[in-house]
């Protein structure tokens, strides 16, 4: 194992445990129970957690605690987990394998997959609103998941890449703003929401959020290469559909190489940007294993 690995590992050892038995644990009870079984079906089928998991690493970066940031981390992977349940509706992706499990909508239906993806999306603004946080941090943390999810971010991106599936030509600078969007804004959000959750100074914050807005470019550009060279094994969910639904990615547009070497660069560009920050080691050994990873 590198030494990125390495650390990585011992960072999902410490923390996983426990955020997993937080992610579900508010979906066990209530009325609309089937809804909840659908919520819990895409959040329990596992993922990585690379956006709670940074968000309190993010915390500790700066100085302050993982428990201070753990409403941020489940916020943010409830707002990611609703984006794969509607990204894989047949309106949009259309696809049938997630998290290795058939995609929630060939569970549950339609109706229920859209529904799951609402709750989770309220759910996640509900979880930051009603933790017991310092009401400057809370009101900023709201609004940077805003700002990640919504318009500016998640939703948006997700709309361009759908006009791109039909677009004749498109050049790098496009393709990089729906990378950004998509998938670069919950990222950098998850890094900002953990700095300004456990407290940081306006100079920290402005590096993770520029570290995040890097390795969010990087993690799709990632994702990008290995939908045209992972199997389906591999991934748990379907590979080589995005050349198939004529999908605007960094290898169709540069080449594998060209795409690899894009990769390199952002998150040589996400090292960068830790400088300064007080605790770096670990971060930084994420943004190495992020460009490396097999899944
Ligand atoms: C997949 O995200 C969708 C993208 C934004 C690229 P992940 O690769 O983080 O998916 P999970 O959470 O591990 O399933
Ligand atoms: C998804 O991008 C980005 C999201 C916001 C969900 P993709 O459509 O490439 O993600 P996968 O490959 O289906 O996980
Ligand atoms: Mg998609
Ligand atoms: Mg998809
Ligand atoms: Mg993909």
């Amino acid at each position: 194992m590198t030494g990125a690995a390495s650390q990585v590992q011992a960072d999902l050892d410490r923390l996983l445990p426990w955020l997993d038995a937080s992610l579900t644990a508010p979906f066990r009870a209530g009325e609309a129970a089937r809804l909840g079984e659908a919520m819990r079906y895409s959040l329990e089928a596992g993922g990585k957690r690379v956006r709670p998991v940074l968000c309190l690493l993010a915390a500790e970066a700066v100085g302050g605690t993982v428990a201070q940031a753990l409403p941020g981390a489940l916020a943010l992977e409830y707002v990611h987990t609703y984006s794969l349940i509607h990204d894989d509706l047949p309106a949009m992706d259309d696809d049938d394998l997630r998290r290795g499990r058939p995609t929630n909508h060939k569970v549950f239906g339609e109706g229920h997959a859209i529904l799951a993806g609402d709750a989770l999306l309220t759910e996640a603004f509900g979880v930051l609103a009603s933790a017991g946080l310092e009401p400057g941090r809370r009101a900023e943390a709201l609004a940077l998941l805003a700002e990640g999810a919504g318009w500016r971010g998640m939703a948006g991106g997700q709309a361009l890449d759908l006009e791109g599936e039909t677009l004749a030509t498109y050049d790098l600078d496009h393709l990089r703003l729906i990378h950004r969007l998509k998938t670069g804004a919950l990222l950098r959000a998850s890094l900002e929401i953990g700095a300004v959750l456990g407290g940081a100074t306006p100079a920290d914050r402005a590096a993770l959020r520029a570290y995040g807005e890097a390795i969010g470019l990087a993690f799709q550009i990632q994702d990008d290469i290995l939908d045209a060279t992972a199997t389906d094994a591999d991934l748990g969910k379907r590979t080589g559909k995005d050349a198939g639904r004529g999908k605007i990615t960094y290898p169709s547009l540069l080449g594998l190489d060209g795409a690899r070497k894009a990769l390199s660069e952002a998150t040589e560009t996400a090292l960068c940007h830790l400088a300064t920050l007080p605790h770096r080691n670990s971060l930084a050994a994420w943004a190495r294993y992020l460009a490396q990873r097999a899944n």
